[in-house]
């Protein structure tokens, strides 16, 4: 019996040290980094596209994101907000887990990730629950989660709860 409630205890250390792995699938107590968030996001499988569509579109008018093509795409969470159209719906207030991936293109070359990752309560979210990150295609840091959308929230502030892909692609 002993034996076997410590083969259970053990079972249980390696899944707990399962999940502070580098997969990505939970962040640090310190805060989500960029590195965690382009783990979990660069891989578009599970994702639905904004429109439902994979196609690259050329960036809104008064974007600051310097490439001029653009796709957008939603985790299984934040995917649940969006409309048979694929845009996100009136109201929407994402929830905790929820992940929106923005890949930006120049000339049909991947360059950039740029994320928004619901989790109220991060140490790197600001005061409305979203941590903010860019990486380059490769995964290194463009822009750090650590800044808390310094430079990124006054733009976006406009949005469904931040997000401008409705108003800037209708
Ligand atoms: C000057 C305004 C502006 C600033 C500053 C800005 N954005 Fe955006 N962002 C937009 C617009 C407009 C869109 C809609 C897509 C497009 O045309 O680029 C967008 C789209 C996005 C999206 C896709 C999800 C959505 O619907 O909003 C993400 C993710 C994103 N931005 C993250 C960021 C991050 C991270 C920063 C700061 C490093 C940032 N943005 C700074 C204007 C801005």
């Amino acid at each position: 019996m002993t034996v076997l409630r410590n083969s259970a205890l053990f079972l249980l250390l390696l899944l707990a040290a399962g999940c502070t792995d580098d997969s990505g699938t939970e962040p640090t107590p310190g805060g989500t980094t960029e590195a965690q968030l382009y783990s979990l996001g660069k891989n578009a499988a599970g994702f639905t596209f904004y429109k439902n569509s994979a196609d690259t579109i050329t960036k809104g008018g008064n974007s600051a994101h310097p490439d001029p093509q653009l796709r957008t795409r939603y985790n299984s969470v934040a995917a649940r907000f969006l409309g048979s159209d694929g845009k996100v719906k009136a109201g929407t207030l994402f929830p905790d887990s929820s992940l929106i991936v923005k890949e930006l293109y120049t000339n049909s070359v991947l360059t950039t990730y740029v994320f928004m990752f619901k989790r109220a309560g991060d140490p790197h979210a600001d005061a409305n629950g979203w941590v903010w990150a860019e990486t380059h295609a490769d995964g290194s840091t463009l822009y750090a989660a650590s800044k808390k959308g310094a430079g990124c929230t006054g733009c976006h502030s406009t949005g469904i709860d931040f997000t401008r892909m409705n108003d800037a692609h209708p």
